[in-house]
């Protein structure tokens, strides 16, 4: 079948390692299901495989991808949730597994025609959203969502004051989008002007450079910079207030700011990906909400180099869609 695959793995050259061609596929396990893909979503982290990151030499050829949306052979309109994880290892949440992989690390991902996950990671697709706007939920739309609904601490009922830091960032562009139809006050930071405009166009509430001061100090923080942002975000907290961290762009091994944390009584929360219950979640708030993915780029698969191309040089407004 066609697929998107990493073939070597090259960490200053990623699409070095890129095929886009025929790939055999594997026969589904017990308790697996093949899904028809439609559409696919491309992510930072096939770029990271590409490099070598969590993808060893005697797992290649490996296909890419964590994102999708498609058909069962039994037809059933489904989102596929991205992490391979027992939840009954970890109290009910299988993203904290010890042994949770993501699609494409362990499994083959879903930048093909057709993927096999468990059964269980299969989401209803309501009739609401499109494939590509489906395709783009299972990473960075379901990392923010969990970062924003269940790990900052905000009022369930709205209310609270959020800051984004990073606005132009995929990631930080759901953030914001979740966190003002959840009824949040949110604060945006970008160093480029155009990315501040977008983000007010978003809904944001202010949209400030990077570093710059808020108009008060806010109860969470989205941190998916790193070090480039990390004292800035510790100073924006209110007492008692917390750092929601999934990424870190610009350096992991900022100073830790140990003496504000305590004394304000800080806290940091790291957040990786989310749990299936949350995927389904997420769909029913978008189809309750009306907001939706901010999609940049819609292309066949076949033409997946092209998307790649865009993803290393950065100059994306949105997710980057591949469709079959
Ligand atoms: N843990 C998880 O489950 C998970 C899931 C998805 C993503 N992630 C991680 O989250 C991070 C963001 O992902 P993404 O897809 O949103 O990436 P992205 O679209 O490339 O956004 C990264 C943003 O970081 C900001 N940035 C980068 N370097 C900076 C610097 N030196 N100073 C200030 N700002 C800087 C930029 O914001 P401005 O240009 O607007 O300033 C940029 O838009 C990545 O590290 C990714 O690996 C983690």
């Amino acid at each position: 079948m066609l697929a998107a695959a990493a073939v070597s793995t090259h960490p200053d050259d990623p699409l070095a390692g890129l095929v886009v061609g025929e790939q055999p596929e594997r026969p589904a396990p017990d308790g697996w299901t093949t899904v028809l893909v439609r559409a696919a979503a491309l992510n930072h982290h096939d770029l990271f495989s590409l490099r070598g990151v969590g993808l060893t030499a005697e797992r290649l050829p490996m296909i890419l991808g964590c994102d999708a949306a498609g058909v069962t052979e039994d037809g059933r309109d489904v989102v596929v949730h991205a992490v391979i994880g027992d939840p009954a290892a970890a109290d009910g949440d299988e993203t904290l597994d010890p042994k949770r992989t993501l699609l494409s690390e362990l499994h083959p991902g879903t930048l093909a025609e057709r993927v096999t996950v468990p059964t269980r990671n299969l989401v209803p697709k309501p009739a609401s959203l499109s494939w590509e706007e489906a395709a783009c939920l299972p990473t960075a739309w379901l990392t923010a969502y969990r970062m924003v609904i269940n790990r900052a601490g905000l009022p369930a009922d709205g209310g609270g004051t959020l800051l984004v830091q990073g606005a132009g960032g995929g990631l930080a562009t759901a953030a914001i989008l979740i966190a003002k139809a959840a009824g949040h006050t949110v604060f945006a930071t970008s160093r480029a002007e155009s990315k501040r405009k977008r983000a007010l166009h978003l809904g944001a509430d202010a949209a400030l450079e990077s570093g710059a001061r808020l108009p008060r100090r806010v109860d969470a923080v989205i941190e998916t910079v790193g070090a480039a942002t990390w004292h800035h975000s510790v100073a924006s907290l209110r007492p008692g207030g917390r750092i929601v961290c999934s990424g870190a762009t610009s350096g992991d091994n900022p100073p830790a700011e140990l003496t504000r944390i305590f004394f304000l009584q800080l806290s940091v929360v790291g957040s990786t990906m989310g749990t299936r219950d949350e995927l389904i979640d997420l769909v029913a708030f978008l189809d309750r909400t009306g907001v939706r993915p901010v999609i940049d780029d819609v292309r066949p698969l076949a033409d997946a180099r092209a998307s790649f191309e865009r993803l290393v040089r950065g100059d994306v407004h949105g997710k980057l869609v591949l469709t079959v």
